[in-house]
């Protein structure tokens, strides 16, 4: 175990979609090797363990500690063009997104972008991510060395096109499909379970409108043989996209069915968004023990409707929380819970906060499969916690000693407070928010 450390002050985490456990002043012992050892109220954590041991690290006032958030859906080319309005899905793909993704053949570009980007998902609280990327061999390496050098534990691959809607889509981004399956095994073989297993490999169909029925038969066919990667891709966002599908894809009757009928639902599989299912598509989803990712800052954005998320908890359908990024406009998943609770019908039956935190945390871990080590904070997982701060704008005294589950609203709903002060992955210090201009330190 070696050495322990205890990090002392408000501590919060979900147990359930709706429940949590919180201490005013609660111990978070972490071993050497970045395991928690216990988490509770120090006085009894104390008891158990003697504390006065430990080096202790005491948080300030108006913090607390949370676990690392999980965004399963964001889109690491597009960062640079969060926030370019356009009347619906198609259109803002061609004016914006796919012009942007373009500029990743240029591997110093690339490499930038790819530097911004990892740092900021850490800057964001965000330990884990599910990342599309461009077509680009290059570009995706850069991806894969990036995260790895700063530590983001990520599930990410080359990004799959082979036409694009009923057009041939641009040059570059659309590539022939033997070489997309080639690229796409040789970079599975190099990244997947890298940097002690914090990378990991996922198959990305972008969407069936980029995919002809050969390419997604050879992604179902990589992605029976090996099951342990995982398989991502967007799925019923706008209408006028499911009409495309249908269209492209005559002999399926629904946008489900195309995934269905290549073999890429499965327990590893991500769908962003599902906004427009019918109650068939998603008992077909649950059967697969397929994830919907749920985005709904992205969904406002684009004005593609509303995602029914307390139907699809009633249904435990599998959920998590995405930003969408750039289609959402924010890479903070703190911005997405209060959109996602923003979203669903007013009134005494709408959702609270506890919901999103939950999909943001233990909900995105269970959705990967990875919440026997991630999470919360139950011993025997990995250190993954950010430090919370809700100090920034001293006139509203809002770093006045409120308990931590008054401060988890705060934090959700009060967007200019300072969120994030700290971040760390495995007990490791990631991110640490200096307060001078840009210079925020990276491990
Ligand atoms: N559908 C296909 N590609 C994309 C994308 O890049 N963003 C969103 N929001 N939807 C998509
Ligand atoms: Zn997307």
């Amino acid at each position: 175990m070696g050495k322990l450390t205890v990090y002392r002050g408000g501590i919060y985490h979900a147990l359930s979609p709706e429940h949590g456990e919180g201490w005013q002043d609660g111990a978070l012992v972490v071993d050497a090797s970045g395991t928690i050892v216990d988490c509770g109220l120090w006085q009894q954590v104390n008891q158990k363990i003697d504390l006065s041991g430990c080096e202790q690290v005491t948080l300030q006032p108006g913090q607390c500690i949370l676990p690392g958030m999980f965004d399963l859906h964001t889109h690491l080319p597009q960062y640079q063009v969060t926030g370019c309005e356009a009347a619906d899905l198609g259109q803002w793909l061609d004016a914006y997104i796919l012009p942007e993704e373009a500029r990743f053949e240029d591997t110093a570009y690339a490499a930038a972008m790819a530097d911004v980007f990892f740092k900021q998902l850490l800057a964001k609280g965000t330990t884990t991510a599910a990342v599309f990327l461009t077509s680009h061999v290059e570009a995706t390496t850069l991806a894969f060395e990036t995260a790895a050098r700063y530590g983001n534990r990520v599930v990410m691959g080359l990004n799959l096109m082979d036409r694009f809607g009923e057009g041939d889509g641009p040059e570059g981004l659309v590539r022939p499909v033997a070489d997309l399956l080639r690229d796409t095994e040789d970079l599975y073989q190099t990244w997947h379970g890298a940097n002690e297993g914090r990378l990991q490999y996922a198959w990305m169909p972008r969407y069936a409108a980029s995919c002809s029925d050969p390419l997604l038969a050879g992604v179902g066919a990589l992605y029976r043989k090996y099951p342990e990667a995982y398989c991502h891709t967007h799925i019923s966002e706008q209408l006028g996209e499911i009409e495309t599908v249908l269209r492209l894809f005559p002999q399926v009757e629904t946008y489900t069915g195309v995934y269905e009928a290549a073999g890429l639902l499965g327990p590893k599989t991500l769908l962003a968004h599902g906004v427009h299912l019918s109650q068939q598509e998603r008992a077909r989803i649950r059967e697969h023990q397929s994830t919907l990712v749920h985005c709904p800052s992205a969904n406002f954005f684009l004005k593609s409707g509303r995602f029914p998320l307390k139907e699809m908890l009633a249904d435990q359908v599998k959920l998590g929380l995405g930003t969408d990024v750039g289609a959402g406009p924010s890479l903070s998943l703190f911005d997405v819970m209060r959109d996602a609770v923003y979203m669903q019908a007013v009134g005494p039956a709408s959702i609270g906060w506890h919901v999103p935190f939950y999909l943001a945390t233990l909900g995105g871990a269970e959705a990967l499969g990875m919440a026997d080590r991630l999470g919360n904070f139950l011993p025997g997982k990995a250190a993954d916690f950010v430090v919370a701060a809700l100090d920034q704008i001293p006139e509203k005294n809002l770093a006045q000693d409120w308990d931590v589950d008054e401060m988890l609203p705060r934090l959700i709903y009060s967007g200019d407070c300072s969120r994030v002060v700290k971040t760390y992955i495995e007990g490791r210090l990631v991110y640490e928010k200096t307060n001078v201009g840009n210079e925020n330190k990276y491990a």
